[in-house]
């Protein structure tokens, strides 16, 4: 009897703990009918109730509010621009079977006594100078995008996948993420330059509470700013490559009026808070960005503000957390994020299987944010008015100045991704 309600209690104890457990886990919406009632705040009426008509009412008035909103809400307060310093580290006169020349500059951001070295590495077609770029941020070293014996290798935390361990990047790992992700010789034989960064170079990804990258260099400069609004890892990514940028102004090899940033996944999420905090990214493509990137948060399909909120909390400041399963308190949603690259190009692609960054929800941002880009006196995403309809995957909305596609496959970048990001950039920036 005694050994019968030890077991029944156990198994109680048992099944009250996996119930609680099964309500703290986090079941993905992806039925379009179960989404929450929404409205999307209004980009064109100013907070004080004013509809946006002219551009200047925009440029004065409506986008400084949008971008205070994404600053004290959304991804937290930048520091103002530090100097930088720069110094070559190497060169390559023939990389990329001879078509190109292969640098790596370091770029140190200082601020007193403090400093954060990012190194850049750079690729130009050798046979012109003051080209056109690509800058995007990678994820596991600079070493992954070429499998090139002599690019140095991060000493710098690595998240631990891919065959790293002990968050140290490794020999084993030199050119795993070369080929459709970074496919250096067609950027180049398309007469465009490829600068990399290694993102954890500006800010190691994972939550220490700010101790350590780029955040620590500017904590006293934070000290005056709200707690809820001092900026996440996003934002210390987006201020690194605006960095990048002020030292292309100094490289005869590169124009810096013709800059375009790419990014992927939270890194995607990366180059649109960059372009819509730097005008001088001309073009911004975002890949798979999903949640907090180019999807539209009050949908709540696939990944959610609570949940990237709970598995990613230094992504965004602290203040975004008040939108946990509350999306609609929002004074924003991602279609204004876009706007705020208005009238500069912006180039969105997602992939049919990637239902977790939302696809729809990545089209329908582009759609809203086409009356802000007509309003600046551009086509927004082409013809009379935005696509009533979510296209079918491979067929690429690109005629205007908001360029959308959907690829099939899954959460990836990859050759057609490229294809369609190269034909935008020779209307927009070439
Ligand atoms: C996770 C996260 C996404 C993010 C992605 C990535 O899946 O939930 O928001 O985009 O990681 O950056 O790889």
């Amino acid at each position: 009897m005694k050994s019968f309600t030890c077991q029944t209690s156990l198994l109680i104890v048992f099944l009250v703990h996996s119930n609680a457990l099964a309500q703290n886990r986090f079941v993905p919406n992806y039925d379009e009918t179960a989404i929450p009632a929404y409205e999307l705040p209004p980009a064109l009426v100013t907070n004080a109730g004013d509809s946006v008509t002219d551009r200047k009412l925009w440029e004065n008035t409506r986008r400084p509010e949008v971008l205070e909103f994404f600053q004290s809400e959304v991804y937290g307060r930048c520091p103002a621009a530090c100097e930088i310093k720069h110094e070559a580290v190497s060169e390559k006169t023939d990389a990329i079977n001879g078509k190109a020349i292969r640098r790596e500059v370091d770029v140190t951001m200082v601020t007193g006594s403090r400093s954060t070295t990012m190194r850049l590495l750079i690729y130009t077609p050798k046979s012109s100078s003051n080209v056109p770029v690509f800058i995007g941020l990678n994820f596991q070293g600079n070493h992954t995008i070429d499998p090139a014996k002599d690019i140095s290798i991060t000493k710098n935390w690595i998240r631990n996948r891919g065959g790293v361990k002990d968050n140290k990047a490794t020999e084993a790992t030199r050119g795993t993420a070369a080929g459709g992700r970074w496919p250096i010789e067609t950027i180049i034989d398309r007469g465009y330059g490829l600068v990399t960064i290694y993102y954890g170079d500006i800010d190691p990804d994972f939550d220490d509470g700010f101790k350590n990258g780029i955040h620590r260099q500017f904590e006293q400069q934070m000290t005056p700013i709200p707690p809820g609004e001092r900026w996440g890892s996003i934002s210390a990514w987006a201020y690194g490559l605006s960095r990048a940028v002020d030292y292309f102004e100094q490289d005869d090899a590169i124009d810096a009026k013709r800059v375009a940033v790419i990014g992927h996944s939270r890194l995607g999420k990366t180059s649109l808070w960059a372009g819509a905090t730097d005008p001088r990214f001309k073009l911004v493509i975002s890949n798979d960005s999903g949640c907090g990137g180019a999807a539209l948060s009050r949908r709540a399909i696939g990944e959610t503000v609570a949940r990237i909120n709970t598995s990613f909390p230094h992504w965004f400041c602290d203040n975004y957390q008040k939108y946990n399963n509350n999306e609609n308190a929002c004074p924003v949603d991602q279609h204004m994020l876009i706007g705020l690259i208005a009238p500069r190009a912006v180039y969105v692609a997602s992939a049919t299987g990637d239902r977790w960054a939302d696809p729809r929800g990545e089209f329908l941002s582009c759609v809203h944010a086409d009356p802000i880009y007509r309003l600046l006196g551009t086509s927004g995403m082409g013809g009379e008015s935005p696509p009533a309809e979510f296209p079918m995957a491979e067929s690429p909305i690109n005629s205007g100045h908001v360029g959308y596609h959907l690829r099939t496959g899954e959460h990836d970048v990859t050759d057609y991704d490229w294809a369609q990001y190269l034909d935008f950039a020779d209307q927009h920036v070439k």
